[in-house]
């Protein structure tokens, strides 16, 4: 048996590893939003009131001022948004070894300042020697844990290709200055957060059980717990950030990292293997390009399931009146919480690495599908999953990540997600690199309707074949209107990845919030199966609550939180609002 959905709260729970907003005066929320959104007084629709971030020049938003301020500081140096975004990357890499990666994969899609999108996708890909059952006893049930801990759970890393990639096509300035920052964060030392130190702790055994009692890699030397404002210095992690820095891909994935690699993988009895690593390559993808109320939205193609959901969902509540309804009103809620059902089932059944299998992406996402899609929608009752399936297209068979946004001076925009998917991956560091391998396979369908991590199923179209991409959630998403850029925008959260884009764009085109506010927005997530929607405590008010509950709605509060948003919204007069989560370290820096 799976964790299934309770994980979902864990993880995100986790992933409360709380943001200051620097460069900015801080004040309320104008009282006009409360009074607009909810009618008792005292009620908060936001889980802060941190203030946004503003810049003219350049601005990066991510899950560490660290992280934040190395792509700053490349911005200022020459570089281009693609330049920063890469530092960003390896800078996460290393203060931010919780999602941040070498060990990992992810997605991006690239504005350059003409109006031309690239999209890129550098997500794992299942081993050569991977399977179909992979996971599975000789019974054929699922072996618990083996596709989540330890080193069977990794897929082939894509984040060093894809970012030598969008470097090599994109990029402005040199690649050895790009990744200074990270390898002076690595060598020098990172200070820890509170929220950093408590990860590094509550996962201290499991480090020390997945890599023996001889791991001194994120163990503090003096075996004490970490602390706020202790200093994580990572020299094995500099050195194979500098075989990066002057080798490129092939300082990666061949060579001394390579071999470190494969030796780990030997010794814990995983699978990939030195054919494996040279074998891997990203892929430009189209990227999806669709509009919603006038804004025109690109985001990711599959691999990643992220772009059709987000798009889909945008244009099934395209036709209803959201800014006369209201934030988080019933009838709001109700179309959003159906759209969300029928999206997530269809995900279920239609998606999976289009380099395997064939995915109607023009029909799903077309007006005449999704028309279709509302016939079983009745207004007075809630729709049962049960009932809902995913839609048919003739012709074809059934069958912790991080976010980060950046803008330049002359408008070119990278939203990009990355992950080792759980928290610090498979919490395999590899021996010699002090880096963290991934458990992105458990983002396969290990078996047909059994749920990953976050409570997904899938079926034949993401099962496991080697070579091939593992279905994801990730968003990164870029809107423009009247032709010029928009919104950047971007979080983790598993499969409430796509619902909390949803939501956030919605927050602003419909409900006229700041970015921050949009960010700061208390949010709610529906993904079809199981039946139930989970919500930001203060999210609804009572009275809402009470009519959804009447329609047969299950409405679930939880003590966690949805979302560790990361977002940049440009203003008509060229201000850029950085909005980074308040619900994590997260922050905005621009200039
Ligand atoms: O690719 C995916 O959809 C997942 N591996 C993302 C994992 C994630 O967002 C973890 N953070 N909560």
């Amino acid at each position: 048996m799976k964790t299934g959905f309770s994980f979902i709260v864990f993880s995100l729970l986790t992933l409360l590893l709380v943001g200051s907003c620097k460069n900015a005066p801080r004040k309320e929320p104008s009282k006009d939003l409360f009074t607009l959104f909810v009618e008792d007084p005292d009620a908060r629709p936001f889980y802060s009131d941190k203030q946004g971030v503003f810049g003219k020049n350049g601005m990066v938003a991510s899950a560490h001022e660290e992280a934040s301020k190395a792509g700053l500081e490349i911005l200022q140096a020459g570089g281009n948004a693609v330049d920063a975004a890469i530092a960003t990357h390896y800078a996460l890499a290393v203060v931010f070894p919780f999602a941040g990666n070498l060990g990992g994969g992810g997605f991006a899609v690239i504005r350059e300042h003409s109006g031309k999108y690239h999209s890129i996708d550098f997500r794992e890909k299942a081993p050569l020697a991977a399977h179909r059952d992979m996971y599975l006893d000789k019974d054929g049930n699922v072996i618990e844990g083996l596709s989540l801990k330890g080193h069977l759970a990794s897929g082939v890393p894509g984040s060093v290709d894809g970012t030598v990639e969008m470097h090599s096509r994109l990029g402005k300035i040199a690649w050895e200055k790009i990744l200074g920052p990270a390898i002076r964060l690595a060598e020098e030392g990172v200070i820890l957060t509170e929220r950093e130190a408590r990860g590094l702790n509550s996962y201290k055994k499991t480090f020390l059980e997945v890599n023996g009692p001889q791991l001194t890699y994120f163990i503090k030397p003096d075996g004490t717990e970490w602390k706020k404002g202790d200093l994580l210095v990572q020299k094995d992690l500099a050195e194979c950030l500098k075989r990066i820095r002057d080798k490129g891909r092939e300082g990666f994935y061949s060579g001394k990292t390579a071999d470190l690699l494969v030796a780990e993988m030997k010794k814990g009895g995983g699978i990939i293997t030195h054919e494996d690593l040279k074998q891997y390559k990203s892929a430009w993808r189209k990227p999806l390009v669709s509009d919603y109320r006038g804004h025109k939205v690109v985001s990711m193609a599959p691999s990643s399931s992220g772009g059709v959901a987000l798009i889909q969902m945008l244009k099934l509540v395209e036709q209803y009146p959201l800014q006369q309804w209201g934030w988080n009103s019933e009838k709001t809620a109700q179309v959003m919480i159906e759209a969300e059902r029928r999206v997530y089932a269809d995900r279920a059944k239609w998606m999976g690495d289009t380099d395997f299998i064939d995915i109607p992406l023009d029909k799903l996402i077309s007006a005449a599908y999704l028309k279709e899609r509302w016939k079983d929608f009745n207004p007075e009752v809630a729709s049962k999953s049960s009932d809902i399936r995913a839609g048919d297209i003739p012709g074809y068979e059934s069958m912790e990540t991080t976010h980060f946004s950046v803008v330049d001076k002359e408008g070119n925009a990278v939203s990009l997600t990355t992950t080792i998917n759980g928290a610090y991956g498979s919490k395999v560091i590899v021996e010699g690199g002090g880096f963290l391998m991934n458990n992105e396979m458990d983002d396969f369908s290990i078996k047909a309707g059994v749920p990953n991590m976050f409570g997904l199923i899938g079926n034949k179209a993401n099962e496991i074949a080697p070579g091939k991409r593992m279905l994801s959630c990730m968003t990164p998403t870029i809107i423009e209107k009247n032709g010029k850029l928009f919104m950047v925008v971007g979080t983790p959260g598993g499969s409430t990845i796509m619902t909390s884009i949803f939501q956030t764009i919605l927050n602003v085109i419909d409900h006229k919030m700041t970015m921050q506010q949009s960010v700061n927005a208390l949010k709610f997530h529906h993904q079809w199966l199981p039946d139930r929607t989970v919500f930001e405590k203060g999210a609804f008010s009572d009275k809402t609550l009470a009519e959804l509950r009447k329609k047969g709605y299950v409405m679930d509060p939880q003590n966690g939180t949805l979302g560790r948003m990361d977002c940049i919204l440009v203003y008509p007069d060229g201000r850029l609002e950085g909005a980074s989560d308040p619900r994590a370290d997260n922050t905005s820096v621009g200039y």
